[in-house]
């Protein structure tokens, strides 16, 4: 399909949009159309606007990033990135390679025995340590927001399918903007403008490798919370093991800070406003 044929199809499968496929998202809604040439993927739009050069910088950005997670070793399914001329405005637009529900780790873990959650969680840990190592002599500024809900597990181990926004290049304040200007949340929109710090910390765990280690392990905790004992004294083994240098250190002073866990990993849950979720 050239890009023109994905622009209608797109368009096509808009007019007739199905269900979403989850409401878990923060920037979207992900839905799958029920027929059509599109049928195998996932459509994510996010929130247009009349920002031309922010949406093609977006662009140029998220191809740039779909490129780093390759680079660095991180399995992506295959996804393209769309700006759709609407009527005024433009709205930026993801089709992805649909995974098969059953292979979403959030389902998978809740449904595990807690050795096979383990397993799943080390999987998925070790990836992710393989990812800050694969990209921490690059220049850019570069982030990742490996929580439990944006990755699959396929048969040759972790899939990470959340490309948006592209954590590349981007300087902390305007990062800051674009998770204010693409947020599907009017209360994230409305409080920004007062309490933009709050909203620009949001993605300081997305650009923090040991912050990513303890967001993995606290979202487990929060997923399967009779477990916990079981699952933070895997989280330091994996540190003992996996980590090493300040990195090791700071996911271990985290670990053994439990006072300041909960703080941690409810704040950002709090303002993404899925407090009742267990898990981001
Ligand atoms: N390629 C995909 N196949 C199947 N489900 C998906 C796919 N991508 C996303 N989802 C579902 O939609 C949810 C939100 O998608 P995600 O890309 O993480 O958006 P957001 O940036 O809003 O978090 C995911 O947690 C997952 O449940
Ligand atoms: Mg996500």
């Amino acid at each position: 399909m050239d890009r023109d044929q994905l622009n209608v199809a797109v368009r096509d499968a808009l007019a007739e949009r199905a269900e979403p496929v989850s409401r878990l998202g923060y920037f979207c809604a992900p839905f799958r159309p029920a027929h059509g040439p599109l049928s195998d993927r996932v459509i994510k739009t996010y929130r247009g606007g009349r920002d031309p050069e922010v949406l093609s910088l977006l662009a140029e950005r998220h191809d740039a990033y779909a490129a780093c997670l390759r680079d660095a070793g991180v399995n992506l399914p295959e996804t393209q990135f769309l700006v759709l001329e609407e009527i005024g405005f433009r709205r930026p637009v993801i089709v992805q390679q649909a995974l098969p529900p059953e292979t979403m780790l959030r389902d998978m873990l809740l449904a595990s025995d807690l050795d096979r959650a383990i397993a799943l969680l080390d999987q998925t840990a070790i990836s992710i340590a393989a990812f800050w190592q694969a990209v921490a002599d690059r220049p850019e500024r570069i982030g990742y927001h490996p929580s439990i809900r944006n990755f699959a597990m396929g048969a040759d181990g972790p899939i990470f399918f959340d490309t948006f926004p592209p954590l590349i290049g981007y300087s902390r304040a305007e990062m800051g903007k674009l998770l204010l200007r693409f947020s599907e949340s009017a209360l994230i929109r409305g409080i920004g403008p007062v309490l933009p710090e709050r909203i620009r910390a949001i993605q300081d765990e997305w650009y923090s490798p040991a912050g990513t280690i303890v967001g993995l392990i606290g979202s487990a905790v929060r997923l399967r919370p009779e477990d916990e004992v079981a699952l933070l004294a895997w989280g330091r083994e994996f540190a003992e093991t996996h980590v090493s240098g300040a990195m090791k250190d700071e996911v271990l002073a985290e670990l053994d800070a439990p006072p300041r866990l909960p703080a941690i990993w409810t704040t950002t849950r709090r303002i993404l406003g899925l407090e009742g979720k267990p898990n981001v």
